[in-house]
């Protein structure tokens, strides 16, 4: 299949980056049919999708009529069955290996043995969930960034076994989608996470060792490196359990301790300062 014949789309979690993903595709006129684990997981999914587009709609980014015509092309439901009929399947899942290998393996059996089956991971090997099927060569990764509809990049990650054709079908949907594609190399943190992650963590020991406050550290990056955002409010934007899985995961590929999740992450991830997502994180929000 070219990347221009894909009509309908498969999105497996509809958390921050699934809802992001889903409205991507969905406003390039494509269907999105999303699974989630529960009722409510999909009203949350709705919930997102619906508040970021409507986003769009008030500062004139989106009339209200292509608004109700993407949320018209989505469908959403529990039953992973019903992305029996899909093109191509792009799973935003929880981040945890055995959950993914899991759905890789219920995916294998469920999709036509033509489709491509991506994940949004942002660490684990594609070469792990690659094997856990029998389409090795149609697994890939495509890594979107958080807030997909606004960040314009997607990595495409190879794994040893992925294919040529799986490459380029993935870099074209990318682009059909109308993101900017790079490729990398199936290893922990692709490009962005590698560079990235190191980065946030010494912004954390800063903190952790009272070398300047959470305002400064954040004003500092903004104003000083022209960033959007500082390194804090970034953690608190990713989710800081999301941050201390990539943490850990490059940590166990490199043995660096340039990697090592600082201890301050690790507390604050027990309690449960998850950032943004549960209303507290290095700062609060309402
Ligand atoms: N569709 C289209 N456009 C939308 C939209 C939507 N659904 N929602 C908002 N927009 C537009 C807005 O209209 C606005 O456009 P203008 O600048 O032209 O006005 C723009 O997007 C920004 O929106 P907001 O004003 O709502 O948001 P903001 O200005 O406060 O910026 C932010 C928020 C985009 C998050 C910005 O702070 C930012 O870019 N931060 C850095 C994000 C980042 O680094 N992400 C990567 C995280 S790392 C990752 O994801 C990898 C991983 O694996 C952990």
């Amino acid at each position: 299949m070219k990347p221009d014949e894909v009509e309908k789309v498969g999105v497996v979690g509809c958390g921050l980056m699934g809802s992001g993903i889903a409205e991507v595709v969905a406003r390039t006129g494509i269907g999105v049919a999303f699974v989630e684990v529960s009722d409510d997981a999909v009203a949350s999914g709705w919930k997102r999708i619906e508040a970021s587009t409507g986003k769009a709609v008030e500062r004139g980014k989106m009339s209200a009529e292509d608004q109700r015509a993407l949320i018209g092309r989505v469908s959403g439901g529990t039953d992973i069955r019903s992305l029996a009929d899909v093109d191509l399947v792009i799973e935003a899942a929880t981040e945890d290996q055995e959950t993914k290998i899991r759905l890789f393996q219920l995916l294998d059996e469920i999709a036509a043995p033509d489709v491509v089956l991506a994940t949004n991971t942002s660490s684990i090997p594609i070469a792990e969930l690659a094997v856990a099927t029998n389409r090795p060569d149609k697994v890939i990764g495509t890594h979107f960034f958080n807030p997909p509809p606004i960040m314009k990049l997607v990595e495409v990650v190879r794994g040893l076994p992925t294919s040529d054709e799986t490459v380029e079908f993935a870099r074209g949907f990318g682009e059909r989608i109308g993101k900017t594609v790079v490729l990398s190399k199936d290893r922990a943190g692709f490009i962005v996470n590698w560079l990235l992650m190191p980065y946030l963590n010494s912004a954390v020991r800063m903190l952790e060792e009272g070398f300047a406050t959470r305002e400064d550290i954040d004003q500092a990056v903004v104003l000083g490196l022209a960033h959007p955002m500082g390194p804090l409010q970034l953690l608190d934007l990713i989710g800081l359990d999301t941050a201390l899985y990539i943490s850990n995961v490059l940590f166990d590929e490199f043995k660096d301790p340039l990697y090592a999740p600082p201890t301050l992450v690790k507390r604050m991830v027990t309690a449960g300062y998850l950032g943004r997502k549960t209303g507290k994180g290095f700062y609060d929000y309402d």
